[in-house]
């Protein structure tokens, strides 16, 4: 049994991590902005008792997640998974630049894992295998980049969420974490559309099973939810 954290997890991927998860038998750590308003989260306690902790945890605001960083101590002494999940789409085009949405897109995107990784990094030393997973996307990749395919904020955001992730890898390999970023493929959520590609428990277990597998030899490297190395 793994415990495991994840942000955003109170609807879309994040939340159908969390019931894959805690249907596997692991621990669930599920956080999100506003655990009063998480309904689906809260049918979940109901059905999985204490194996679920619902942590309020905002990724954009540093007292928040210093305030979750002490709330999550008191349920568990190690963290065996981090799961950066939490992300924004503010979808802007050329002539939409707004510089506050775009740094409101950093912050949480970006800043979040960054924020994140640091809070929990003691907490996720003494798990067993512990990983670090940061849920990028496809829009990130410099090499894959096409004409009128993803907006400036969102694409920029998991670029710098990419970066980020390599240099994790770098600086928490001495402490036994293996740090990697996730394509999570074009999933039917409320960011997706109906119309995206993957379903949403296909792209869950996906991740669950990429990161079930994974070993400190691919730390720092960028997958697809099907376990396939995808390009920076
Ligand atoms: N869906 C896709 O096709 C797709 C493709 C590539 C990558 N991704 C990435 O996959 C991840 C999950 O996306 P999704 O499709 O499940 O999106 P979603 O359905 O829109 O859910 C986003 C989640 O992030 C949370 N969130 C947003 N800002 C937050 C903040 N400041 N602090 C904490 N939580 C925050 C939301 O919480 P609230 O309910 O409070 O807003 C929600 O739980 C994201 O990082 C996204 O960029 C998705």
């Amino acid at each position: 049994m793994n415990t495991i954290l994840i942000t955003g997890a109170n609807r879309g991927i994040g939340f159908e991590m969390s019931k894959q998860l805690l249907e596997a038998g692991h621990r669930v750590i599920a956080t999100c902005r506003q655990p009063d308003a998480a309904s689906q989260l809260d049918a979940l306690r109901t059905q999985f008792g204490d194996k679920l902790s619902i942590v309020q945890m905002d990724v954009a605001d540093d007292a928040s997640v210093q305030t979750a960083t002490t709330a999550v101590s008191t349920h568990t002494d190690h963290l065996d998974w981090v799961i950066n999940n939490a992300g924004i789409n503010l979808r802007q085009k050329f002539d939409q630049f707004n510089s506050q949405d775009m740094l409101d897109t950093f912050n949480i995107n970006a800043v979040g894992a960054m924020r994140v990784a640091t809070a929990f990094a003691n907490l996720l030393e003494k798990g067993t295998e512990p990983k670090l997973a940061n849920i990028s996307s496809q829009l990130g990749s410099l090499s894959k980049a096409r004409k009128g395919w993803g907006t400036y904020g969102y694409n920029a955001s998991k670029s710098a969420m990419n970066m980020i992730s390599r240099h994790l890898a770098f600086d928490l390999e001495a402490n036994g974490i293996c740090v990697v970023a996730v394509h999570p493929g074009w999933v039917q959520t409320d960011m997706g559309g109906k119309t995206a590609a993957v379903t949403v428990p296909d792209s869950a277990s996906g991740i669950i099973n990429l990161l079930s597998n994974l070993t400190m030899a691919s730390t720092g490297e960028f997958f697809t939810y099907q376990s396939d190395p995808h390009p920076w």
